[in-house]
């Protein structure tokens, strides 16, 4: 995989900080160990309810032209091109471990469907991503970034008028105990060689995330007042709607 040449990243916890406060992490996964234990791991029935998500939101569909923000080993992308017949998915991460565990996935894919996905390594913001996207999609990523503006930046970027949007990530628990909590009760029971890492990824991502009223905040310092943001569960928020520019003018309603 190249791993030799893959950077290391460690967290940076910042030990002063209240309870409640934001954590980062690091932006990539690029980790060699951490991205093998990432790819191996089962994340189908999330990924299944993110593709049928987008189904209450644009019951007209996406368009043709889907880029997946963040992709990882390209879980989602691959759902994208499967459900939507006629699109092209455009999968984007930093990280080259696990574009090259999704390079490795998609030569499993008939070839129809492969040939409809493209993985490009790209450190978000990065201006010389192509735009004109019908549909931009991301799961999990928003936690990642140190500053969340690159996200919402990049949607005005990539985005063509009207462009679809469809954003899900972890929301910020209320406590470190909460957060325990959860880790207990959805990785409590993992097991295999990637569990412990698993574990200590996924506190750090819940302490990394953004509560629904910082992302409210976020969208309208952003200017993008076709997007609304919800809770989703009880670890997720989202955010759906569409660029300016769709000739409708409606807000999208699940
Ligand atoms: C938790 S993973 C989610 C992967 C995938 N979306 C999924 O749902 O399985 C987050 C991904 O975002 C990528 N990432 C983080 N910051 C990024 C940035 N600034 N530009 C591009 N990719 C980034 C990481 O490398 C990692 O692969």
């Amino acid at each position: 995989m190249g791993c030799a040449t893959i950077r290391c990243h460690y967290p940076q916890r910042n030990p002063s900080a209240a309870s409640v406060q934001r954590t980062c992490e690091p932006e990539l996964m690029d980790d060699c160990q951490q991205a093998l234990a990432y790819g191996a791991a089962d994340f189908a029935s999330s990924d299944q309810a993110f593709v049928d998500r987008l189904a209450d939101f644009f019951p007209g569909g996406l368009g043709d032209r889907l880029v997946d923000l963040g992709c990882g080993p390209g879980n989602i992308s691959f759902r994208l091109a499967e459900r939507f017949g006629s699109a092209s998915v455009l999968a984007v991460d930093g990280a080259g471990a696990m574009l090259e565990l999704g390079r490795q996935a998609l030569a499993a894919l008939p070839a129809e469907r492969a040939g409809r996905i493209w993985f490009v390594q790209a450190v978000l913001p990065d201006p010389a991503l192509p735009g004109g996207f019908s549909g931009l999609l991301s799961n999990s990523l928003l936690h990642h970034l140190h500053d969340p503006q690159v996200l919402w930046r990049s949607l005005g970027q990539l985005g063509c008028p009207g462009a679809a949007v469809y954003i899900k990530d972890l929301r910020r628990p209320a406590s470190p105990e909460a957060a325990l909590a959860l880790q207990e009760l959805h990785l409590g029971q993992l097991d295999g060689p990637g569990a412990a890492l698993l574990r200590r990824d996924y506190l750090a991502s819940l302490h990394a995330a953004f509560s629904v009223e910082e992302v409210r905040t976020q969208l309208r310092e952003a200017g993008l007042v076709g997007l609304q943001v919800a809770e989703l569960g009880d670890r997720y928020l989202e955010v759906w709607g569409r660029l300016a520019g769709w000739s409708d003018d409606q807000p999208v309603q699940p």
